[in-house]
C-alpha cells in the first residue's frame, strides 16, 4: 500500500473519493487503502453504497456524492463492481453527465479526474481493462461501455486484498478471468477482423501481444485457480490468480470477448447471476461451438489446463471444452440454466437480447445467427 501513499504524495491530492461497498468496509479489505491515504496527507470521503452487478441508481448516488466532496482522485476498491463504478462516477463527475451517457465504445468526451483501482477480486481485470459494465434494472441487461478513458492511471493489485474473498466470489471471478484469457486468444485475428461500414470497434481482435498474455493467464489458472478456490490456505494459488485476472484483463481489453460475454449479458441481467458464474455456466457451450474454427488454439490451451497430449489434434481440443468443465465442476460452478432459476421460455428473450450485442459477434471466430445462438441457450439449458 506503500505504492499509495508515494502516489499521493508525489501528486499533491487533496480530496479523495473512496468507492466500495459494506462488505469490503466490514471485512477491513479497505482499512490499509484509508490508512494509505491518510497518511499521504489526503482528505477522504468514502462511498460504502457499492452492490455486486451495480445497477444505474447507485452510479447516481456514487456521482450526487462526488457532486458534494468534489474530489481531485478517486479510488476505487472492490471486485469488478465497485470498480466499474468508480470508472462511472470518475466520468460522470468530471464531464458532469448521467451515468447512462457513457455506455457504448468511446463515449466518455475526454481524460477523467484521477482514478486509482485496487481489486479485491482475482477476476474481471478491470482495475487494466477499458470496460465499465452496470446493470440495467428496468431492461433486466447488462450494459458496458468502452473507452480509453476508462482505463484507471493506476491499478495497485496486492493479492493480499483478495484472501477474505468468500469462496463463491472466489469461484466466480476466477472462472470469470480463465474466460476472459480463453475468448482473448480464440477471437479473430486482429488482420480479419470486419468491422460494418459506419460502426467502430471497441476492441482489436488478437494479436501476438495478447495471446501471450492469455496464454499466461490459462497456464496460471490450470495450476492454481482450484486450489485458490477450494484450499483457503494456499495463499500461493491465491496470488497467482491475482496475476491471472490482470493478465486477462490486459489481454481481452485489447483483443476482445465474444459470444460468451453476448450470451451472459441478458442471462445475468434477468437471473440476477453473478457475471462469473453465468460466464463459467456458458464458456464449454460456446467453446463447442466455436471449436471447428479454433482447432489448434483449443489443442494448446488443453495442454495448458493439463490434459494429457492426444496424437489427435481435434480430440485434443475436445480435451480444452472437457478440462474446462473439469474446472467448472470443481470449483461448483452449475452445468445447466435451469438449475440458476432459468426457465424455458426465457431462452427466446435471452437470445433476442444476446442479437443486439453483435459488436460482440464481430469479434466471435465462428459466425452466429439467431438460431445458433438459441441452440446454444438451449444445450444450457
Ligand atoms: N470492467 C471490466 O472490464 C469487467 C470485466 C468483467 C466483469 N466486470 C463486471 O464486474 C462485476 C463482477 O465483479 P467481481 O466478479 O469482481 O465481483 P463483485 O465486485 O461483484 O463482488 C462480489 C461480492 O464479493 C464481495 N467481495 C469482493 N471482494 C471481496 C473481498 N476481498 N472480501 C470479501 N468480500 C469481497 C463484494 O462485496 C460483493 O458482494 C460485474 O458487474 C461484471 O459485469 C467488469
Ligand atoms: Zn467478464
Amino acid at each position: 500500500m506503500t505504492q499509495l501513499t508515494t502516489l499521493a504524495g508525489r501528486l499533491g491530492w487533496q480530496q479523495a473519493l473512496v468507492i466500495t461497498d459494506a462488505n469490503l468496509l466490514d471485512a477491513k479489505v479497505v482499512e490499509p487503502v484509508l490508512l494509505a491515504l491518510a497518511a499521504g496527507g489526503v482528505q477522504v470521503e468514502v462511498f460504502g453504497e457499492g452492490e455486486a452487478e451495480p445497477s444505474i441508481a447507485v452510479a447516481e448516488a456514487s456521482m450526487a456524492l462526488a457532486n458534494e466532496v468534489k474530489p481531485d482522485v478517486i479510488i476505487g476498491v472492490g471486485g469488478g463492481s465497485n470498480l466499474d463504478l468508480s470508472k462511472n462516477t470518475a466520468a460522470a463527475f468530471t464531464h458532469q453527465g448521467h451515468p447512462t451517457d457513457y455506455f457504448g465504445f468511446d463515449k466518455v468526451p475526454g481524460p477523467t479526474i484521477p482514478l486509482v483501482c485496487l481489486p479485491t477480486t482475482a477476476g474481471t481485470g478491470s482495475e487494466v481493462s477499458h470496460s465499465m459494465v452496470l446493470t440495467d434494472t428496468e431492461q433486466q441487461i447488462k450494459i458496458s461501455g468502452q473507452s480509453e478513458y476508462f482505463r484507471p492511471d493506476w491499478a495497485i493489485v496486492d493479492p493480499q486484498l483478495t484472501y477474505s474473498c468468500p469462496r463463491q466470489v472466489a469461484a466466480d471471478s476466477g472462472i470469470d478471468a480463465l474466460t476472459h484469457a480463453i475468448e482473448a486468444i480464440t477471437t479473430v485475428d486482429f488482420d480479419q477482423l470486419e468491422i460494418p461500414l459506419g460502426e467502430t470497434c471497441a476492441y482489436d481482435g488478437r494479436t501476438e501481444l495478447t495471446s501471450s498474455l492469455a496464454e499466461r493467464a490459462i497456464r496460471i489458472c490450470g495450476k492454481s485457480l482450484i486450489s485458490a478456490v477450494n484450499s483457503p490456505d494456499d495463499y500461493q494459488a491465491k496470488d497467482q490468480m491475482a496475476l491471472a485476472a490482470t493478465l486477462a484483463g490486459m489481454a481481452f481489453s485489447n483483443s476482445g470477448v465474444a459470444l460468451v460475454h453476448a450470451m451472459e449479458y441478458p442471462m445475468g441481467g434477468e437471473l440476477h447471476c453473478s457475471h462469473g458464474l453465468g460466464n463459467g455456466l456458458l464458456l464449454p457451450y460456446v467453446m463447442q461451438f466455436n471449436l471447428q474454427s479454433r482447432i489448434p488454439t483449443f489443442a494448446k490451451i488443453a495442454r495448458w489446463l493439463g490434459e494429457t497430449e492426444l496424437a489427435d489434434q481435434t480430440q485434443m481440443a475436445e480435451q480444452a471444452v472437457k478440462a474446462v468443465e473439469r474446472i467448472r465442476e470443481s470449483i461448483g460452478i452449475p452445468h445447466r440454466i435451469r438449475d440458476i432459476g432459468g426457465t424455458e421460455e426465457q431462452l427466446q428473450s435471452f437470445t433476442e437480447k444476446a442479437m443486439n450485442i453483435q459488436r460482440l459477434f464481430w469479434l466471435n471466430p465462428q459466425p452466429a445467427n439467431y438460431d445458433d445462438i438459441y441452440q446454444i441457450y438451449r444445450t444450457a439449458y
